[in-house]
């Protein structure tokens, strides 16, 4: 810490909180829910700006002594009110008496009244002048879904399995890749990695899938990434296989920018079923003669040729030696100059960052090394992991389109890949929800599919 970095983050805070208080004195600014994104943007930056101050200035025992007592208390009261549905018992406008608040949820009211009044001191929940307990603007979003779900399962299920970390190393030793030698298999007493436990376990799984579906309505992770992350105009009349594509938003949003596009979105059986049961597909109704789903593990050699393969958010989960056999099974139906678009995590060179964007990339680093051994991947790394996999598999381009926290890393095949296998070559798009594989033909060891639809069948 110097002087002047201390004055230069002292002045940023100063003029971000000019700029915040005429915003909120004019017209359009607002706090709260209510706060439209200019608002939200100067309060973050603001934010950012108070923290990189603070942690410039605290003491360095501090870090090591007061903090750590702190994370560990605030992750045991958020426990406590997410167990007890505390937020809910409290009303959304008025307050309510320790007494009445405990005598509703149950709950000892001295262990109640500690719990909040810890919980106070990040603001989350006041005590009115009356002595009552009401709700702050945090503590306002424990009651609906989407934040509330993510800080239920950070404190109820993220923070005991994190904290089993070096149980995993004590068990399996360090560096490990295998996807069920980690913090979750500790804690869970399971052989089983994270996704098959949760196949196996549905229960179990609800509130990781909860959590997954509030990320895909946070801005950073927004389908809308996909329509501007590729040119997706720039293809025409083709099928893009969508693999690991669960229920098929991504294929939605690449559809919606190329009316002229198919998609096949390939996923194991139970999304597969999810996303073909009409109470629970998500596929809009005018898109489902373009939309079809199969049954395939990305673990089994791909079976469809297509001109472009679309990926997202799958290779964070699995360390390399696993990343290479996924690559691995879908290159024999790759065809010379056939596409793979990744769309996935890149990290940025240390220090490169801000600050608080910096700790929120490494946290998802932390996360995936605790639940399976895998990784987020930076530029080095994912040319490595291509290089290891086949020498024709050329790296195109890298690029974070603007709001994104995904990249879209596009490659393609420069002649044919080392190992070859039976594809199905797919010389129409698909037209309808049920794929109609009509015609076999057998060169050589592959076998050549024509694809049509069934409605191409009944005419
Ligand atoms: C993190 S989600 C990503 C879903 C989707 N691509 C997206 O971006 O929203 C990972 C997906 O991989 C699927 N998956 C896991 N194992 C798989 C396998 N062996 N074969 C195919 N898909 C698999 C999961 O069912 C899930 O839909």
């Amino acid at each position: 810490m110097t002087l002047s970095e201390v004055e230069t983050l002292a002045a940023k805070c100063l003029v971000n909180a000019g700029l915040l208080t005429q915003r909120l004195q004019s017209e359009e600014g607002a706090t709260g829910p209510q706060a439209d994104k200019v608002t939200r943007d100067l309060r973050l930056s603001l934010f950012e700006a108070a923290q990189s101050l603070l942690q410039s200035v605290t003491p360095p025992e501090y870090a090591l002594t007061q903090q750590l007592s702190g994370s560990i208390m605030d992750l045991t009261a958020f426990r406590y009110l997410s167990r007890f549905s505390v937020a809910k018992a409290v009303p959304i406008h008025g307050s309510i008496t320790y007494e009445d608040l405990a005598t509703t949820l149950k709950v000892d009211k001295s262990q109640l009244k500690r719990v909040l009044r810890y919980a106070m001191t990040k603001r989350i929940f006041f005590q009115t002048q009356s002595g009552e307990v009401a709700h702050t603007e945090t503590s306002l979003l424990l009651v609906k879904g989407g934040v509330s779900v993510l800080n239920s399962y950070s404190s109820e299920r993220g923070f005991p399995v994190a904290s089993c970390f070096n149980e995993a190393l004590d068990k399996w030793g360090h560096g490990s890749q295998e996807p069920n030698e980690t913090a979750f298999n500790v804690f869970h007493e399971t052989e089983l990695p994270m996704f098959d436990y949760y196949e196996e376990n549905p229960a179990s799984g609800a509130p990781f899938h909860q959590v997954m579906q509030h990320f895909t309505k946070t801005p950073a992770l927004s389908h809308e990434h996909i329509k501007t992350a590729f040119d997706w105009k720039s293809l025409s009349h083709t099928t893009v296989i969508d693999i690991g594509g669960s229920l098929g938003h991504a294929s939605v949003a690449i559809l919606e920018s190329n009316p002229t596009l198919s998609c096949i979105v390939q996923d194991l059986p139970k999304p597969v079923a999810q996303a073909t049961n009409p109470t629970t597909s998500i596929v809009p109704e005018h898109m489902m003669k373009r939309i079809s789903f199969q049954e395939h593990s990305f673990w089994d050699t791909q079976k469809v040729a297509a001109d472009v393969y679309f990926m997202r958010m799958i290779f964070h989960d699995w360390s390399d030696k696993y990343a290479v056999k996924i690559l691995q099974a879908l290159l024999p139906a790759m065809r010379p100059g056939a596409k793979l678009l990744i769309m996935d995590y890149v990290t940025r060179p240390y220090g490169t960052l801000k600050s608080g964007d910096e700790r929120r990339m490494r946290m998802r680093d932390m996360q995936m090394m605790i639940m399976h051994n895998a990784l987020e991947r930076d530029e080095e790394e994912w040319k490595n992991l291509f290089a290891q996999t086949d020498r024709r598999l050329r790296l195109v381009d890298i690029h974070t389109p603007p709001g994104s926290a995904l990249s879209l890393i596009e490659l393609v095949l420069d002649g044919e890949a080392d190992v070859k296998a039976e594809a199905v070559v797919l010389e129409s798009p698909v037209e309808s929800e049920k794929v109609g594989i009509v015609v076999g033909e057998k060169i050589g060891k592959e076998v050549v599919v024509t694809v049509t639809s069934v409605a191409a069948m009944e005419a």
